[in-house]
């Protein structure tokens, strides 16, 4: 099983990360991070960071001439604010010695924030460590891990895509709306890389010109306003096996584990899995998908649609897994929001500092990456082995033995 831990600040020198469990033979180069490190800043209506980072990743550790070795990666990646920014962090957060006599200490929380909730928590009298670890700045370390174990599914052809589906206001109202388009993508393309893609495209990672053109409007218009947006977006994953994750256990559920990835992120407040919220208002001979005979050697049985996203029983059932995140608007606004200043008790307007409109699409990213991590784990519980070809060994076996049911069950139909 996999396992990944991130340490660092947002305007410290630098993040870093560790990997561990990830098999050896793996063919992994720092691009195949990197790819997704910069996929991570687009969108439209981000803020002034985005012209201040370069994230490229440096590996130290686990990886030799392109090849995982089975031990533990360790990754870093430097803060492009660190060096912008310098104005006093190394004294400000220095590991030695005592505060600067002069220090301004941050005593004002952000609503929206983890701030006040991290100063109260840690007894923080100076707001600064929280803010700084709580940044999404961190989710860069995650996408950067998490493109490893996506690596690793890419091997096994699994492939993960996201597209965004809402943009405040502005958006799909039903899944189908969109899911011709998006299954015409993974056909078109054999994978889930293929919705990522077309997506990578708009400026608001949208799958539709005219609803990313109206996004764009709604982002300048809220802009001027002085606001902020949230919206939505989904994650699909194609090319996973049946049988990943279980019902035998609360914490084994596949679906459970999807939802978790999602609102592991800053900001993300909800998760579906399948047509989940959708699915709530319809009958359910509308909802259940319909199960249909496996050709000669299928692995999985189709199903007519996909209204539960891939999973039954907390399990895989074959088809494309699919998962819709929610993001909260950003709280940091330009126009100021009530608040109360922590050292003198007394009420005190917010301040603005350089912020998104919305990272929405840039959320759609980084939820790639939570979900690939997600279903990879799952993937080894089930296939798992100390080496790449030692895993295929394992797939193959399980190919080859379901592949003789489904030929069992040809003969008995005869
Ligand atoms: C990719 C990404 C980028 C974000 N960018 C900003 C930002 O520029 N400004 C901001 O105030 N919040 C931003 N956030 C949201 C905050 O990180 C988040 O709301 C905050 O850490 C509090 O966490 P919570 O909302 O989960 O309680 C971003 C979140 C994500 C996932």
């Amino acid at each position: 099983m996999l396992r990944y831990l991130t340490a660092g600040e947002s305007h410290g020198e630098a993040i870093i990360g560790i990997l561990e469990g990830a098999p050896a033979q793996l063919p992994l180069a720092p691009d195949d991070i990197n790819e997704h490190l910069a996929r991570r800043w687009l969108g439209y209506g981000r803020g002034g960071r985005s012209k201040i980072e370069n994230d490229k990743v440096h590996i130290y550790s686990g990886v030799r001439f392109e090849e995982t070795l089975g031990s533990p990666i360790a990754v870093r990646i430097d803060n492009g604010a660190y060096e912008k920014d310098k104005a006093g962090w190394p004294e400000k957060m220095a590991i030695e010695g005592d505060p600067p006599e002069d220090m301004e200490t941050v005593t004002m929380p952000r609503p929206g924030h983890a701030d006040l909730a991290g100063k109260q928590k840690y007894e923080h009298d100076d707001m600064r460590p929280v803010i700084d670890r709580s940044s999404a700045r961190e989710t860069a370390m995650r996408v950067a891990c998490c493109s490893i174990a996506r690596r690793l599914l890419n091997e096994f052809g699994i492939e993960v895509g996201s597209h965004v589906v809402r943009i405040g206001d502005v958006g799909f109202d039903e899944p189908e709306e969109w899911v011709d388009r998006r299954n015409a993508l993974i056909e078109e393309g054999g994978g889930a890389s293929a919705i990522y893609e077309a997506a990578d495209e708009s400026a608001t990672r949208m799958l539709d010109d005219e609803m990313t053109e109206r996004c764009v409007e709604h982002i300048d218009q809220t802009k001027k306003e002085r606001d902020s947006l949230g919206g939505a977006y989904e994650v699909v994953v194609t090319g996973v096996p049946p049988g990943l994750g279980s019902y035998v256990h609360w914490d084994r559920r596949l679906d459970g584990q999807l939802v978790q990835a999602i609102c592991s992120i800053q900001a993300q407040k909800a998760a579906e899995v399948g047509d989940g919220f959708y699915n709530a208002r319809r009958p359910g001979s509308q909802v259940h998908d319909p199960i249909e005979p496996r050709e000669d050697g299928q692995r999985a049985y189709p199903r007519r649609t996909n209204h539960a996203g891939g999973t039954e029983g907390g399990t895989s059932t074959g088809m494309p897994l699919v998962v819709r995140g929610y993001m909260k608007p950003i709280p940091t606004l330009i126009k100021p929001l009530d608040s109360v200043d922590t050292a003198t008790g007394e009420p005190q307007p917010t301040r603005y500092e350089r912020s998104d409109i919305t990272s929405v699409p840039a959320a759609s990213t980084v939820a790639e990456a939570t979900v690939a991590y997600t279903v990879a784990n799952e993937f080894l519980r089930k296939y798992g082995g100390d080496s790449v070809p030692e895993i295929r060994r394992h797939v193959e076996a399980d190919r080859t033995a379901h592949a003789e049911t489904a030929r069992d069950e040809d003969a008995t139909e005869e």
